[in-house]
């Protein structure tokens, strides 16, 4: 049955739908010997030989979903230009896993890798809207107008070209625009005075680059420690930093389809 090319090569795992359509239009895609640049073109798995990068894809490989306890230090992504430890350095699998999302270099905590590029796009999508729970430390005790602040929303500037979710964005736009932030959960779990540190737990369901960061600055706290302990509620408490393990079908399956709002 034929499919669209850039269908055919998120569901063998390249990557996302929307990263498989730059890959195409790059010229790193092959039908049956022949670059193609056509982001429309049709292809019969059956029939025709698709190469990426000078491989065959096949998507007769099973799906794997892992979960990582990223430590701080790493970046995420497959391959980085300038030569940084990436979270792939800690999963060492055969199949060609990418991160769903991301964490900054900084930030520690749950992130999710697979092959599976449908699951990336559908999880990433805004519409998801799967929770993402961070704890995050900050410089200063903390004030009840500013957790306010945060649970309504409050305004980030962001580059739509830098969004970690690339869904709808187009162009090399350098101009930041203004977001406010969807309602968040807020709680405060300690403040020290001696320390003159707070620490917070907020859930979210956007992701926005740097979210959590810019969220802080702007109620005016500069983050000190950024850890995300849950995706939907599938944490990394018992996974040491730098270890991870398979998410099991039903946590997949939990991801997929419970979508939780905040209200
Ligand atoms: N928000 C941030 O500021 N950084 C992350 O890595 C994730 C969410």
């Amino acid at each position: 049955m034929e499919e669209r090319l850039q269908k055919y090569l998120a569901e063998s795992g390249i990557a996302s739908r929307r990263k498989c359509e730059e890959y195409i239009l790059q010229g790193k895609v092959k039908v049956n010997g022949k670059t193609v640049t056509e982001l429309g073109t049709k292809v019969n798995p059956q029939e025709d030989k698709i190469e990426f990068e000078g491989k065959e894809v096949n998507n007769q490989q099973k799906n794997v979903y892992i979960l990582l306890n990223k430590p701080i230090g790493y970046v995420t992504t497959v391959d980085d230009q300038f030569g940084r430890d990436t979270v792939l350095n800690l999963v060492k699998v055969k199949e060609r896993i990418v991160p769903v999302g991301r964490l900054d270099m900084y930030t520690s905590g749950a992130l999710i890798l697979t092959n599976d590029g449908d699951f990336v796009y559908k999880v990433t999508h805004p519409k998801h809207e799967i929770t993402k729970t961070y704890t995050v430390t900050v410089k200063g005790i903390i004030q009840k107008d500013e957790v306010e602040q945060l649970r309504k929303g409050v305004k980030i500037e962001e580059s739509p070209e830098n969004n970690s979710i690339n869904h709808n964005k187009n162009g090399k736009n350098t101009k930041t625009e203004s977001y406010i932030t969807k309602p968040a959960k807020v709680k405060i779990l300690k403040t020290d005075e001696e320390k003159d540190i707070s620490r917070l737990e907020i859930t979210i369901h956007e992701g926005k680059n740097r979210q959590v960061r810019k969220m802080c600055e702007a109620v005016g706290r500069k983050v000190l420690a950024l850890h995300r302990i849950k995706i939907g509620d599938i944490g990394v408490k018992d996974l040491e930093l730098g270890k991870w393990r398979y998410l099991k079908q039903y946590e997949v399956n939990k991801i997929l389809n419970g979508n939780i709002q905040i209200k």
